[in-house]
């Protein structure tokens, strides 16, 4: 395929091959042939194995665990690639980790998103195209354009074929995600409640108090990372308490540490709907409430719209099919 600014070539990470080859066949373009491997020390070694001069270069690489070696093969990836002459390079981070330091909660502390965002610049990208970015601000630390993608119209689609909008009630687990979770309730013409954390005294447990009537109600929580699970257990439990008809979770990145996946498992939790954004474990395909929505068509379509120098934004009202 070829855009504006000559062939495109998409060239992925390790992090999650198989959304790198859906975007791929969305596109009807293979994958670019490279090498990216470990050295026997673990350091990355990359060789992209064909020529890429003069091309419109699109690294798909998600900054999902093992984050460092990920973002490190994302960096070394584009570092290739400007050496060898590509056009332009966007970096496509489905999942851009690191997300959560986005600003100095105390003294000496960092702001990783910064300083990660300062790194995919310096390696060579032109662009980059994220998907429900933890704070949409972070796109300020980039001098570079940045598209920061939604997934809401591929989860409202589901949502408005699975379920019965009259009882439907959107939550957001927290203050924190108010506006992610109103946009996807105005969206399905849906009144939306919050849980607001709050520890009375440090020691003291936190108090989950919900706000919105909730009783009666189909809930759907709406967040952009599951990581441990104990947010979003804890939401469900707490909107039950309080007379939830039932609680399911619409998250678009599926970080899913350490026990999550046994935590949601055993959860009251009917089902939580996470994207591919991070490759889905053998565990999340063998839980029984977790479902994985496929988001490769939104973003390929972003790709192709991004290589022709058309509209992204208008992607969001006009969503192409999945296939
Ligand atoms: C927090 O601001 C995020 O939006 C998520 O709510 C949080 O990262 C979820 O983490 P966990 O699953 O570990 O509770």
């Amino acid at each position: 395929m070829s855009g504006k600014n000559g062939a495109i070539k998409l060239v992925a990470g390790n992090s999650n091959p198989a959304l790198a080859a859906a975007i791929g066949d969305y596109l009807k373009t293979p994958l670019t042939k490279a090498v990216v491997r470990r050295f026997a020390d673990g350091e990355v070694f990359v060789e992209i194995q064909e020529n890429v001069r003069g091309a419109d270069c699109f690294v798909i690489q998600s900054t999902s665990a093992p984050a460092n070696d990920h973002l490190m093969e994302l960096l070394i990836i584009m570092d290739a690639l400007r050496r060898s002459s590509a056009r332009r390079i966007t970096a496509v981070v489905p999942y851009f980790g690191y997300a959560r330091q986005d600003r100095k909660p105390g003294p000496r502390t960092p702001i990783s998103a910064k300083l990660v965002a300062n790194l995919i610049t310096h390696a060579g990208a032109d662009r980059v195209m994220t998907l429900d970015l933890h704070a949409g601000q972070i796109q300020g630390f980039f001098d570079i354009p940045t598209d920061n993608l939604y997934a809401s119209p591929v989860m409202v689609r589901d949502i408005k074929d699975k379920f019965d909008l009259a009882n439907v009630m959107v939550v957001s687990p927290d203050v924190g995600g108010v506006v992610r979770a109103r946009g996807l309730a105005k969206r399905i013409n849906a009144p939306l409640a919050i849980i607001d954390k709050r520890r009375e005294r440090a020691g003291e447990s936190e108090v989950m108090n919900v706000i919105g009537e909730v009783s009666g109600h189909t809930c759907i929580l709406v967040d952009d990372i599951v990581d441990s699970g104990g947010t979003l257990v804890n939401a469900a439990d707490a909107l039950l308490a309080n007379g939830a008809k039932d609680v399911y979770a619409y998250i678009t990145h599926g970080v899913l540490s350490g026990g999550a996946v046994a935590r949601v498992s055993k959860s009251k939790l009917k089902e939580l709907v996470i994207t591919d954004s991070i490759q889905e474990t053998d565990a999340v395909k063998a839980a029984p409430n977790i479902r994985v929505l496929p988001i490769a068509h939104l973003i390929g379509e972003a790709v192709a719209r991004t290589a022709h120098e058309e509209s992204v934004s208008s992607l969001f009202e006009d969503l192409p099919p999945k296939e």
